[in-house]
């Protein structure tokens, strides 16, 4: 076998162990070896969980041979080292969008082949919403304090005596439910285009008892006059890659922030172009997603930008310096290197 055969070939095992581990994740497995005190056999694992010990088995077979999880020398059992437990929690969640994607093949398939329409919204693949929760909710559960509040100087403090924020694109809420809760003193609104993950965050924060808050359908690139130069803090995580005028969407952002306030833009941010990320595994899952969640996703019309994930650092400076912002801090996620947290100042 040469080089490159081999090469491939792990990338086509990886991909389809990927789908495994997401089927773990979903069926309680993972989360059943991450607690468990001794190795477990696959019978054990079925038992524990309710599951089919012939399917369990084939599973817990690839996760091993993928190096996902460890097994013994008789091949019967597997257990996570401790080592690697946390490291699994974020792999495991990145897995999920393993079938999501897939479950978008045919209608991405029709859109590159150019019929119409030329995308597909978030809103019609039913688990897209969910699946961008639970990364917020596991993957990047402290993400508040190790990537968002230490990037920005002094916002604790304000926070603590009360401005006005706002997360536009903030689906289910995760993020800005989460700051609502912790700063009682502050005014939040969780806006996004699409309605239903807003009721979502609606639900979780009446359940919550956070009364701080409220919610808004907003189209980011046409924000209503009543938000002129009315907020503070505007945070956005994984949204202006994704729309379709995102040039207008970051003027729009300009005229709504009080002079002196902050815009927090969070966003994939790759350096090199193509040629400076070959075999880099989180820039191969960030053009594959790319192509079937965010060009999608942004050719809501015709001439979209469709900048895509992969749009790169060095644009997004510049787009928000067009915009007439400074960027006073840049940092790079704790969970992921690419995902950069530009602090923008009006
Ligand atoms: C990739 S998701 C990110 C969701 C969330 N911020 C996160 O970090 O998981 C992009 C979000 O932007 C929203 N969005 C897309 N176009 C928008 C627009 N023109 N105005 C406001 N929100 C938009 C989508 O509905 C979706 O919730």
């Amino acid at each position: 076998m040469s080089d490159y055969l081999k090469k491939m070939m792990h990338h086509v095992g990886a991909g389809a162990v990927m789908l495994c581990l997401s089927m773990a994740r979903e069926l309680g497995v993972v989360e059943l070896l991450l607690e468990a005190k001794q190795p477990l056999t696959s019978q054990q694992v079925a038992d524990k969980l309710n599951l089919r010990e012939r399917y369990v088995r084939e599973i817990l077979g690839a996760l091993a041979v993928g190096e996902v999880i460890s097994v013994d020398d008789t091949s019967t059992k597997f257990h996570v080292p401790e080592d690697r437990k946390q490291t699994l929690v974020t792999v495991s969640g990145f897995s999920r969008f393993m079938p999501q994607l897939g479950m978008r093949y045919n209608n991405v398939k029709d859109c590159v082949q150019q019929q119409n329409p030329a995308g597909i919204v978030y809103e019609a693949s039913p688990g897209l919403f969910s699946m961008l929760e639970d990364m917020l909710v596991i993957v990047k559960k402290d993400m508040i304090d190790t990537d968002i509040l230490p990037a920005i100087p002094q916002i604790v403090p304000k926070l603590e005596s009360g401005i006005n924020v706002v997360e536009f694109g903030c689906a289910t809420g995760v993020l800005v439910n989460k700051l609502a809760s912790r700063f009682k003193n502050s005014t939040f609104l969780g806006s996004d285009i699409t309605s239903k993950p807003l009721e979502v965050a609606r639900a979780d924060a009446n359940s919550r008892g956070i009364q701080n808050i409220s919610y808004s359908t907003d189209n980011i690139e046409n924000l209503p006059e009543k938000y002129n130069d009315s907020f503070d803090w505007i945070l956005t995580r994984f949204v202006i890659h994704d729309l379709a005028y995102p040039r207008q969407a970051l003027n729009q952002i300009y005229r709504c922030l009080k002079p002196g306030g902050i815009f927090s833009m969070i966003e994939v941010g790759l350096e090199g172009g193509i040629a400076g990320n070959i075999a880099n595994g989180t820039s191969m899952f960030y053009y594959s997603a790319s192509t079937f969640m965010c060009i999608p996703e942004s050719f809501r019309q015709p001439d979209s930008a469709a900048l895509g994930a992969t749009w790169g650092a060095s644009l997004a400076r510049e787009m928000v310096a067009k915009a007439g912002f400074t960027i006073i801090n840049e940092t790079a996620s704790h969970t992921d290197e690419k995902e950069i947290h530009f602090v923008c100042q009006k």
